[in-house]
């Protein structure tokens, strides 16, 4: 492996995690280990040394624009630029059930427009050629709208960042004002956070057309993976959902672009509503049931 600078956000536990760990297992050179908490992140660093990992570390909170310009400033100074870019660091609603306003703008700054900043301030460091691996969801895809008007908006083929967050701004509006629609949704379970999912794949496929160096954007679904985001149900363990993010980064032909991944490896239409890969709350609320009465 050439001497690779990769970067994961949001790596100081779970998926995030077990990705630091399998780009090391792969032979990446260096591998940024960043978190929003420094004591968190010294932590994560010294459990991954314990392994035999030599990982490196920096302060990163996806939603502070100074700590996100500091990183970028580093990046550049130490290495001059980055090839692999995993943008996994996210959040989830507080509440699964109900969409509160304040909970949703919290979930919205740190799932989409916290990747806008990145875009800002670490794009323009990125190596030729280098990967982008946008963490998204099964409640990401398209098939999470009911809504035509918005369905056409985000999934055209000139859909431009001024139409995304657009998208983000009538949700956040509509809450705000208690104009939400269920008609426009699949399911209201965890709204805010299928609305930033969404964003983030439509956003995906924009930048990929902005992009050029022929740098790669693409966007994947994780899996339902046992971590705190889950409250530790799920199907698979971090070390099986650190697979996928890690194939695109190395794996996948470089002429792979803007395009929408599975757990799995496989490629899916993000864009077809009719493919009906939409997040199911049952299971969720299924498996949360069932830890509880454990
Ligand atoms: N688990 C699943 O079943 C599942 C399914 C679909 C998609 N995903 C996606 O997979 C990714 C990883 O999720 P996970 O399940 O591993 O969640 P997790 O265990 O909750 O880890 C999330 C990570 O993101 C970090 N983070 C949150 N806000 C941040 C911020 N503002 N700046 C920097 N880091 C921040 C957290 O740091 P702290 O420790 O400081 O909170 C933590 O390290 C997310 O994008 C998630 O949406 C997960």
């Amino acid at each position: 492996m050439a001497d690779k600078v990769a970067v994961v956000t949001g790596s100081n536990k779970g998926i995030g995690y077990a990705t630091v760990r399998e780009l090391y297992k792969r032979g990446v050179k260096y591998v940024y280990l960043t978190a929003r908490d420094v004591q968190r992140g010294q932590k994560a660093i010294e459990n991954l040394k314990q392994e035999g990992w030599n990982p490196l570390f920096h302060q990163l909170d996806v939603t502070d624009k100074d700590s996100v310009k500091i990183f970028a400033e580093h990046l550049k100074q130490k290495h001059g630029g980055i090839d692999i870019l995993i943008n996994n660091a996210a959040i989830s609603s507080s509440n699964f059930t109900e969409t509160s306003y304040e909970d949703s703008v919290r979930v919205i700054d740190a799932n989409y427009f916290s990747i806008l900043t990145i875009q800002e301030y670490i794009f323009p460091i990125l190596n030729d050629s280098a990967r982008v691996i946008n963490i998204s969801s099964d409640c990401g895809h398209i098939s999470n709208l009911r809504n035509k008007y918005w369905i056409s908006r985000l999934t055209k083929v000139d859909t431009k960042q001024g139409d995304v967050n657009a998208f983000v701004n009538w949700f956040l509006d509509s809450v705000k004002n208690g104009t939400l629609d269920q008609e426009d949704f699949q399911e209201m379970p965890l709204l805010a956070y299928r609305i930033s999912k969404i964003a983030l794949c439509a956003l995906t496929r924009v930048q990929q057309k902005e992009v050029g160096r022929n740098i790669s954007v693409n966007s994947l679904h994780p899996g339902f993976v046992k971590t705190d985001m889950t409250k530790t149900t799920g199907f698979i363990t971090i070390e099986e959902a650190s697979k996928a993010p890690v194939y695109l980064a190395l794996d996948v032909d470089q002429s792979v672009k803007g395009k929408y991944f599975w757990y799995d490896k496989t490629e899916r239409e993000w864009a077809d509503p009719n493919q009906k890969l939409h997040c199911t709350y049952e299971v969720i609320d299924k498996c949360l049931r069932e830890l509880n009465q454990a």
